[in-house]
């Protein structure tokens, strides 16, 4: 049986402007009434009060871990105007998952921003960088006793984001909303690689954060990439390369002389000399249009441990979108019997952390289902799918 790292962490993840709803004074928030194709998050699944319930459920299925984030938005309404009712907040929740006894893995920023910070030029603003510093240094006093704690979620996704915001307001009309999270399929447009020059920007941020967070805390520091898990064809490994640089690389680099890197990932990518293939429609492909790929976990692992010169990995985040939870319960089996034999050739994994304890708000749309428990969206009432208990008791047996 593979040995796991000892307090090996076994959970669930979410971020909050997917899941607390009314984040109004967020960027996301404003986009979600200007762009036509885009569902808003509204109430979302109203964590922001019932964060208690979810960890509850966490808790009682035998799992030790929860990841969430910190709302800048929320911290840091208008420039330097600190709530101390919203770190209060957040405080609560991370002694909330202590009552539990649920390691907390805190998220400062899932891609969401004040909505001033945007309008000052956001991550390509002269002060973006200093502003987040600000942020976190803010958020610093509430961290006490958490050891785990992540910068910036997917950078690499973030910079997609960023520079099509930036495409979108020089353009006459809104266009239609594509979700970075949705993949391209049939007529959809190819997502556009993420700017190196915003990359660029983003690491700097990350390393002014983590040089606040070494100075002022005992936590591990890191930042989570999302990962392609790119498999050349015959032919096209330099391609690959070029491409991984772009897509992944840059912000791997950026992680190393961290305390641990976060993998997030969910499916694979063939590259061909031209470039991505895009996904052939199959019936298979799970709900946001990627390919069935639960080996792409171990591809992603190995790739990053490679990059980072074998920093610790946390996932942090892999999972389907499938309204078929048995087809959840089959994926995410698959995808641990990779990763433990990733763990068996000597890569130092310390946790698992699926993608997503709710189904929630899936940036834009709310079809895509990647929980392990539903939520009604009227009454919030959480009902757990069979997959929470499966995770629960595969972490069981695991730990005996
Ligand atoms: C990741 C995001 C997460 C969620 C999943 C499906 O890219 O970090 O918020 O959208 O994809």
């Amino acid at each position: 049986m593979t040995e796991l790292a000892p307090g090996f962490l076994w959970g669930a993840s979410t971020a909050p402007h997917q899941i607390e709803g009314n984040n109004l004074n967020s960027d996301f928030w404003a986009s979600e009434g200007r762009m036509p194709g885009m569902e808003r998050s509204g109430d979302a699944c109203d964590s922001y009060h019932r964060y208690r319930e979810d960890m509850r459920l966490l808790a009682d299925a035998g799992l030790n871990a929860y990841r969430f984030g910190i709302e800048w938005a929320r911290i840091e309404p208008v420039p330097g105007l600190v709530s101390r009712a919203e770190l209060a907040h957040y405080r609560r929740m991370i002694d909330t998952a202590f009552e539990f006894g649920l390691t907390p893995v805190v998220t400062l920023h899932h891609f969401t921003s004040p909505l001033w910070f945007a309008q000052e030029g956001g991550w390509l603003g002269d002060r973006a960088v200093e502003r987040f510093r600000t942020y976190v240094e803010a958020v610093v006093p509430i961290l006490d006793g958490v050891e785990w704690i992540v910068t910036m979620n997917e950078p690499n996704m973030l910079a997609i984001m960023v520079g099509m915001a930036r495409a979108m307001q020089s353009r006459q009309d809104a266009g239609q909303w594509q979700s970075p999270t949705v993949d391209n399929e049939g007529p959809r447009p190819q997502l556009p690689a993420p700017d190196v020059k915003i990359g660029a920007r983003l690491v700097e941020a990350h390393h002014a954060a983590r040089e606040v967070l070494r100075e002022r805390t005992g936590a591990k520091v890191g930042w989570t990439v999302a990962n392609r898990a790119f498999v050349a064809r015959p032919g096209a490994e330099e391609k690959m390369r070029e491409l991984e640089y772009v897509w992944e690389d840059l912000y791997l680099e950026g992680a190393r002389g961290d305390d641990f890197v976060g993998v997030q990932s969910y499916s694979s990518q063939w590259v061909g000399p031209d470039g991505i293939e895009p996904h052939p429609q199959h019936p298979d492909n799970t709900l946001v249009g990627t390919a069935y790929r639960p080996d792409a976990l171990a591809i992603a692992v190995l790739h990053t441990a490679d990059v980072t010169d074998g920093l610790p990995v946390l996932v942090t985040e892999n999972g389907i979108a499938t309204h078929d939870d048995t087809r959840r319960v089959a994926y995410t089996g698959e995808a641990l019997e990779h990763l433990f034999k990733v763990i068996d050739a000597g890569i130092d994994v310390r946790g698992y952390l699926h993608w997503s304890l709710l189904d929630n708000y899936e940036w834009g749309h709310w079809e895509p289902t990647f929980g392990l428990v539903e939520v009604d969206r009227e009454t919030f009432e959480r009902r757990p799918k069979p997959s929470l208990a499966w995770l629960g008791e595969t972490a069981r047996r695991a730990r005996t």
